[in-house]
């Protein structure tokens, strides 16, 4: 079919990647270097494939991962990563104990279940809960009534919280416990939202469902709105990423951990590993600024030793050669890229560090050798440098793209009218320093890296993880459109390169227009 057919004219200036970067050898090229040519298609954007596989047994519905950084993955970024697909690695800047509590939020979350209901006492006015309604500005007025022990006493319905029943006590006007609906824990299975479903379909008029534990304390709640909007939510094309018992997948990363005579704390390691597998862990990430090192190395060795089934990312590197030493020691994926990060200053400070395209290119030769996958990790800042991305890689991990979203950690702040969230490279000072405090248990001189290799920073907000992923899966749909691409793979075999002159770069972005509505 002509339409089809390969033109020998073309191919002189849109070159295959094992043309292209050898042919570019002697220049760093990073996202905005280069340009991918379009390729006849019968594909729509929409039917895209964009599930990937990172390791015997951690497989996503989409190809990208929040940072573990402590500005970006806790336990809610990763559950909504994991709700959309794909992966939040919890960032180990913070006690051992805690990050292995993180994980447990992340496993037992169930959608549309409210853990921790807001719940009133028998004891109570009110007037009371007008108030707090009034104070924390709750959209709602109906709530779960629970004794000291937080045993299900009833359920306060809204239309009595008027205020003329203000002096009146909660316990007068609630419904009592043998006339409210609910659900034993148990009892809603592997799949909590049909469950519940089922249940208001059955109890006409009831919006919320209790949920109890075997001693009748309350455990959970589940709203009719919540389960009609995940119902909807169900129908998109990309399932949450989860486990084989139907749980969130969530990656947690750790560091090579040193003991006091600068030797690798193996027990400690293992120790802390062994607590994140037992809580259900899916993978854990050796992260570090230097993975081609022997202390890295040594770190996977030993979880792999210990833990023969567990997918291991390590990084970070941009050599095949680092690529190559990772794998010998055991690890699946690989994390690519050092200093194209938003905050990261590495090449500043250090003079160290590779283009991101150039060096993950050189590490997917590696990688087909070992067959291990890399994920490129960092710089991105828009869809289109992912797609450019997943031409040479299995994933990618972003950090400053969710660091203004809601489930990001930290508070919001106002500055002139507009609202931001902090974000901090893990090399900042103050990052560092939160680290090695909690880490090596020091207060004062906490780390012995005295050049910051990061920047502390603002990102404006920018709503939530899933508005944000849907842009950028939109984004990434639109690239393997262009290039014909039904899967990731296909785009990896598909992708023909070709530099972009600094003219070429000001012609990709909006020009010579006042812009009203930016493209995001
Ligand atoms: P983006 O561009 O997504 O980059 O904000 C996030 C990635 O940057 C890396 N990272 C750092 N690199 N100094 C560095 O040189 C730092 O302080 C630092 N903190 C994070 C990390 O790989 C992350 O995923």
């Amino acid at each position: 079919m002509a339409a089809t057919r390969k033109s020998n004219f073309d191919s002189l200036f849109y070159q295959p990647a094992d043309k292209f970067f050898p042919a570019n050898h002697n220049t760093g090229l990073t996202f905005d270097d280069i340009t991918l040519a379009t390729l006849y298609s019968e594909i729509l954007p929409r039917d895209t494939l964009l599930d990937t596989q990172l390791a015997e047994g951690l497989h996503l519905n989409i190809p990208v991962i929040s940072s573990d950084m402590d500005t970006v993955t806790e336990s809610r970024m990763a559950t909504a990563m994991a709700l959309n697909g794909g992966l939040g690695l919890l960032h180990y800047n913070l006690p051992e104990r805690e990050q292995l509590s993180q994980v447990s939020r992340v496993k037992n979350h169930v959608h549309g279940l409210i853990q921790e209901p807001i719940k009133v006492l028998p004891d109570q006015f009110i007037g009371d809960v007008i108030e707090m309604i009034e104070q924390k500005k709750f959209g709602f007025s109906t709530f779960p009534v629970v004794d000291e022990q937080g045993k299900l006493v009833g359920l306060l319905p809204g239309h009595v919280v008027k205020p003329r029943y203000a002096k009146r006590k909660v316990a007068e006007a609630l419904q009592p416990r043998a006339h409210v609906e609910t659900i034993n824990q148990k009892e809603l299975g592997k799949d909590p939202i049909a469950r519940a479903d089922k249940f208001f379909t059955e109890h006409l008029g009831i919006h919320k469902l209790l949920v109890v534990d075997d001693k009748d304390r309350l455990y959970g709640l589940i709203t009719l709105s919540d389960v009609e909007r995940i119902t909807q939510e169900r129908l998109a094309q990309f399932k949450p990423a989860r486990d084989s018992r139907f749980r969130l997948v969530c990656g947690a990363a750790v560091s090579a951990t040193r003991n006091a005579f600068g030797e690798l704390d193996r027990n400690r390691i293992l120790a802390h590993v062994s607590g994140l597998v037992e809580r259900g862990v899916d993978v854990i990430a050796v992260s570090t600024a230097h993975g081609h090192t022997k202390g890295v190395g040594d770190t996977v060795k030993v979880l792999r030793g210990a833990f023969p089934d567990l997918p291991i990312i390590a990084g970070n590197v941009t050599s095949a050669a680092g690529v190559e030493f990772l794998a010998d020691c055991g690890a699946d994926s690989i994390k690519i890229g050092q200093g194209p990060g938003s905050i990261c200053t590495t090449r500043i400070v250090a003079g160290v560090g590779i283009p991101q395209m150039t060096a993950l290119y050189t590490c997917s030769q590696a990688a087909k050798k070992k067959k291990v996958t890399i994920l490129a990790d960092g710089g991105i800042t828009k869809s289109g440098d992912i797609v450019k991305a997943l031409t040479l890689s299995q994933a990618v991990i972003c950090g400053g793209i969710f660091a203004g979203c809601n489930e990001a950690p930290g508070d919001v702040l106002e500055i002139s009218g507009k609202y931001y969230k902090q974000y901090r490279g893990m090399g900042s000072f103050a990052a560092m320093k939160a680290g090695s405090a909690v880490r090596y248990g020091h207060e004062k001189n906490p780390t012995q890296k005295v050049a910051p290799e990061g920047v502390e920073a603002l990102k404006e907000t920018c709503g939530s993880v899933d508005r944000v992923l849907a842009q950028l899966i939109g984004g990434i749909q639109s690239g393997m459109g262009y290039l014909g691409a039904k899967n990731l793979e296909q785009l990896r075999q598909k992708a023909c390169y070709i530099r972009v002159s600094p003219a070429g770069m000001r012609e990709a972005a909006p020009h010579d227009v006042v812009e009203l509505k930016t493209g995001n």
